[in-house]
């Protein structure tokens, strides 16, 4: 039988022994424990303790475990930059060092920064007969942990060595699952206690709000203009919320009233937003990307024209990307009565597309700038089978079709130009709540 030479170091094996003292070295154990520097009287020695490399022979099957290796590598790697932004933020340090502590024996305690605990714990020089004594019970301690790990090595050394697939399999199983609990520990820490080191002006906040329906959960059923954290790491900002339609709940992310606001704007207009949150605005499509990011997200379209018809249509997917991958749009899922404008056909699909604007050309047409051809940003395709950012027209009206537009609006289909005249809509609002979000 051919072999495949897996050497098991790091993460599954490696065992971290911050300090330990005593020559001891258990009879027939490759561990071994030296001083690693001098100590003077009352000093604490260093000592380390050197792990050979472990190499095992396994059948060639078990590739699958160096796979499974790599993952688990990845998934600590994880860890690991997720414990550097929790070190950032000084508030969850102590919290972090603990559970670390906490959770010695696995790969993490090993990347802890050296020196960050010991200088912490170090007592003030000059010595004592008490002090000698808690010194000499920590080494003691140190040592029986560093036995404890010893004994868990060799016996984890004769589990493997039996070579039974199903052994090996499920510690690496249960290896990963402790590690994915890590992260997911860490990850709640740090998104709950981050904000108020990483967005000073949130500090005053007890309660950091993601969006609007977290402000309905508490009970809030008052539309108006609130705070919203959604992403500890991009601070805060204010959002518009819909709490008494619909289950409430929503966080608006575009709204058109009354045309007094233009939404012929630039690439950077449309990505810090504009207009007045209690008027007509654009949430901007940075906070968009925060919004949809963290959550995921349904999304509600209302309109209505001057003839007082009112419709909606609702995507159960809408995420928007960030300004690299150009803001692109993803929907689907479409339900309601206004009719999927924004996946109409195989021509016109908003599905998967760029943001474009006047200034920044991103979209399928490819002779032209739709954006700046209607004025307006959105995601065109080449061009549209809706724009809900075009130019506001207070009655029906003739010409280039830049005004707000609904493709599967009803009547759409009279609309021929020049000698008909096309739709305008009186209202116009988006807005999203998540998905799994119960009234
Ligand atoms: C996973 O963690 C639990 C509790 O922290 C521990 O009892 C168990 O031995 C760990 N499993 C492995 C494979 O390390
Ligand atoms: C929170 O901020 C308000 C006004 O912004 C202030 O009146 C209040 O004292 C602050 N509370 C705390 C605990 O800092
Ligand atoms: C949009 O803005 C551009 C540049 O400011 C301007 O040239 C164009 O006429 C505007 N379009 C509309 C419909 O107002
Ligand atoms: C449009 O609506 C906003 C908000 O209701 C209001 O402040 C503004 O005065 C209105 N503008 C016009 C031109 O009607
Ligand atoms: C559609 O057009 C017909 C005839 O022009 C009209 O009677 C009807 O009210 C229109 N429907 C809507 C919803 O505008």
């Amino acid at each position: 039988m051919r072999l495949a030479v897996l050497c098991i170091g790091g993460a599954l094996l490696a065992i971290a022994a911050p300090q330990a003292s005593d020559e001891g070295t258990a009879p027939g154990c490759p561990l071994k424990l030296k001083s690693a520097g001098t100590c003077g009287d009352g000093d604490e020695c260093p000592y380390q303790v050197t792990l050979p490399p472990l190499t095992i022979q396994l059948p060639k099957q078990f590739r699958l475990l160096e796979k499974t290796m790599r993952e688990l590598q990845s998934l600590r790697e994880t860890v690991n930059q997720l414990k550097r932004s929790c070190m950032a933020c000084t508030s969850t340090r102590q919290r972090l060092d603990r559970y670390l502590q906490e959770g010695k024996g696995e790969t993490l305690v090993q990347d802890q920064p050296e020196g960050a605990e010991r200088r912490g714990d170090a007592p003030p020089a000059g010595s004592g007969m008490q002090e000698m004594q808690v010194k000499m019970s920590r080494m003691s301690n140190s040592l029986k942990n560093a036995r404890g790990q010893i004994t868990l090595l060799q016996g984890r050394v004769e589990e493997l060595s039996v070579l039974n697939m199903g052994t090996v399999e499920s510690i690496v199983d249960r290896k990963v699952e402790n590690i994915t609990g890590v992260i997911n520990k860490l990850s709640s820490s740090c998104t709950s206690l981050c904000p108020q080191a990483t967005a000073p002006q949130a500090a005053n906040i007890t309660f950091a709000a993601r969006d609007c329906s977290d402000y309905s959960l508490l009970g809030q059923r008052k539309n108006g203009v609130y705070k919203v954290v959604p992403d500890p790491q991009n601070g805060i900002f204010e959002v518009y919320c819909e709490m008494e339609s619909y289950g409430g709940g929503w966080t608006v992310v575009q709204q058109r009233l009354n045309g007094s606001v233009s939404f012929n704007r630039t690439w950077a207009e449309y990505k810090n937003g504009f207009g007045d949150l209690r008027g007509e605005f654009w949430l901007g499509n940075d906070h968009i990307h925060l919004l949809t990011k963290t959550r995921d997200v349904v999304l509600r379209i209302e309109l209505e024209d001057f003839q007082g018809v009112r419709e909606y249509a609702k995507y159960d997917e809408f995420y928007v990307a960030n300004e690299f991958l150009r803001y692109k749009l993803s929907i689907s899922g479409y339900s309601g009565t206004a009719g999927n404008a924004l996946s109409y056909d195989k021509h016109f699909n908003h599905d998967q597309k760029f943001f474009s604007t006047p200034d920044k050309d991103n979209d399928m047409y490819p002779s032209g700038n739709c954006g700046a051809y209607y004025s307006s940003g959105w995601w065109f395709d080449a061009c549209m089978s809706a724009n809900l950012n075009g130019k506001y027209y207070h009655k029906r009206y003739k010409g280039v079709r830049n005004g707000i537009f609904w493709g599967t609006w009803h009547n759409m289909s009279s609309e021929y130009y020049p000698t008909s005249y096309r739709q305008a809509f009186k209202t116009v609002r988006m807005m999203i709540r998540p998905k799994n979000y119960a009234p």
